[in-house]
Parts: C-alpha cells; sequence; structure tokens
C-alpha cells in the first residue's frame, strides 16, 4: 500500500475507510490507516474549540468525580490525541494515574504532546488494538470510552467483552446511541458501519448496566452521544500497580533495553519515542534475544 499516494487522496477529502474496504482492506486495518492519517486533526479543533472541550469533558469529568472515591487508574480506550483524556484529568477532583491507548501511533504520538500541554499529573499512552488490549483481566479502575468504538460495527460483542475483561470497578461508554439518533442520523450511522445496540449487547452478555442517558453536550446532532455506564464490582480496592501483558498470549512484559519482551511468547515490542507499541501485530519475532541480554 502507498501510503504517501493514499495520504494525497485523504487531503482531497475522500473517505479512507470506504476507498479502502472497497479495495479489499480488513475494516479494522482501515480504521487504524483513516484515523492515522488525521492525526494532528484533533488537536488543532480542541484549541480552537476550547470552550466545547471543556463542556464535552466537564461532563464526563463530573460521573467520574461522582464514581471516584477510592479509584486510583483511570484509562481511556481508543484515546486518540488525548484531546478528551486530557480535559476530563484535568477537572477531577482525585489524582488517578491516567491510561490511554489508540490503535494509530500518529495520534498518539499527538496525544502525548496535548496530555503534556493540558492535562494534569503524567499519562501514560501506548498503542493498542480495543481487541486484544495488553492488559491482565481487572486491571483499570475506571475504563471508560469517548465515541472509539463506533467506528467499529458488527464487533459489538467483541469491544464491550474486552474492555469490560481490564475494568476493576466501571466500564463507562460515551458512544453514539443509533436507538436515540433521528432516521436521518441512524441512516448516516448505518452507512459509516457505527455501532448500535450497546446497551443491549451489555444486558445479552450479563453486564450490570445502571444508567442509559444522553449527555447533554452533543456536537453533531446526527451523532448524538449517549453515556451507558456499566458496574462491575465497584467494591474492589483501587490499583494503580497497571503492568503490560504480551497481546500475543498474555504474559507480563519486561522492559528490557528499551523495548517490552515476552521470554514465553519469544517477542518483543518496540517502544517509540516513549510510546510502547502493543498490539498483536507489533510483536518482532526473536526466539534468540534471551542469548544476547
Ligand atoms: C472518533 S475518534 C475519538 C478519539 C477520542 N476518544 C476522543 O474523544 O477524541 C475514534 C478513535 O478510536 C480509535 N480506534 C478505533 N478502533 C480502535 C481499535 N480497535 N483499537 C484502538 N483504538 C481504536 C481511532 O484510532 C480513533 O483515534
Amino acid at each position: 500500500m502507498d501510503l504517501l499516494e493514499l495520504k494525497a487522496i485523504y487531503k482531497s477529502g475522500v473517505n479512507i475507510i470506504d476507498y479502502l474496504v472497497c479495495r479489499g482492506v480488513g475494516r479494522t486495518d482501515a480504521i487504524a490507516i483513516s484515523y492515522d492519517l488525521q492525526a494532528g486533526t484533533y488537536t488543532a479543533l480542541a484549541d480552537e474549540n476550547s470552550t466545547y472541550i471543556d463542556e464535552y469533558t466537564s461532563e464526563i469529568a463530573e460521573t467520574l468525580n461522582t464514581l471516584g472515591a477510592g479509584t486510583e487508574s483511570i484509562m481511556e480506550a481508543g484515546v486518540g490525541e488525548a484531546t478528551t483524556l486530557a480535559n476530563v484529568r484535568r477537572q477531577l477532583r482525585f489524582e488517578p494515574d491516567s491510561f490511554g491507548f489508540d490503535i494509530s501511533l500518529s495520534r498518539a504520538l499527538f496525544g502525548q504532546k496535548y496530555f503534556n500541554r493540558k492535562g494534569r499529573g503524567s499519562s501514560s499512552l501506548f498503542v493498542g488494538d480495543m481487541f486484544s488490549i495488553p492488559l491482565a483481566d481487572d486491571s483499570v479502575d475506571i475504563v471508560y470510552t469517548s465515541h472509539s468504538i463506533e467506528p467499529n460495527g458488527g464487533r459489538e460483542e467483541d469491544a464491550l467483552s474486552e474492555l469490560y475483561r481490564v475494568a476493576r470497578k466501571y466500564l463507562i461508554l460515551y458512544e453514539p446511541s443509533y436507538e436515540m439518533a433521528t432516521n436521518e442520523g441512524r441512516q448516516r450511522m448505518d452507512h459509516l458501519g457505527y455501532v448500535r445496540g450497546l446497551p443491549q449487547v451489555a444486558d445479552k452478555l450479563g453486564m450490570n448496566v445502571s444508567d442509559y442517558r444522553l449527555t447533554k453536550v452533543c456536537s453533531n446532532s446526527l451523532n448524538p452521544t449517549a453515556m451507558l455506564l456499566i458496574e462491575k464490582n465497584k467494591r474492589a480496592s483501587g490499583n494503580r500497580n497497571v503492568e503490560y501483558r504480551c497481546p500475543n498470549n498474555g504474559e507480563r512484559l519486561q522492559l528490557s533495553h528499551g523495548c517490552y519482551w515476552s521470554e514465553s511468547s519469544l517477542r518483543i515490542y518496540p517502544v517509540v519515542l516513549g510510546i510502547p507499541l502493543l498490539t498483536p501485530q507489533h510483536g518482532i519475532i526473536a526466539t534468540h534475544y534471551a542469548e544476547f541480554i
């Protein structure tokens, strides 16, 4: 695939996910490439529309503040350029360790820079896939999303199961509501391959949904955001000790010479400009690595 050519096609205004899927590229790869090409646009937009970002994230921060007693770690899955995470974190009345991951490295790099400028405390951002998150079960006290399950229509059950697996106390989804959208909104979501029926999927998977409602702040009336609050084990004690796991076999990763090493899957995961690359595909086969360290 010629990424330079794709960059020019993206700049001419073509929908890259449609373009790639029509040419036989799998939807997950198409989403990753499309979002990587868009990198930088969210931070620019957030700087131009700081009032909107403040309002949108204050609603999320308020939910987290209400649930927050004893919360020691939070994570945004599909963190993009961290424009949501940084502004949520800034408005929290507690001091959790903050994690975020995205399928796109370019976006995570923009995110790291944005968080350092706008967030509070530090953040640990990594590249990961929400369908194989490189963390152990029950790792992070509060896991939340903001429009990141959105483009993965058809994979709702897989996404919710995996996000729920790594959440310790709560999983909170801020995602488009197909059910509460207008007919025009639904047609648009159908065309874009957006998720639907998340509360029903959560019910089907036996999760405890304790709230589901539209948010007050919405940037696009054709794509209304709803908050879905799923309680897992709200009385669990908080966890600051979040460790990376091999996305191929779940083993704890060891930091070795600036990379992450999985002794039992015999793979190395690189770290680029401080961002660990932890999708299954990033694992470099290194069956003799142990002989050199
Ligand atoms: C609409 S953007 C939202 C970004 C961010 N959550 C925010 O509020 O600004 C959707 C993000 O989800 C990410 N994403 C989509 N599918 C993903 C997957 N399977 N694993 C990780 N990230 C994913 C995209 O790369 C993109 O950055």
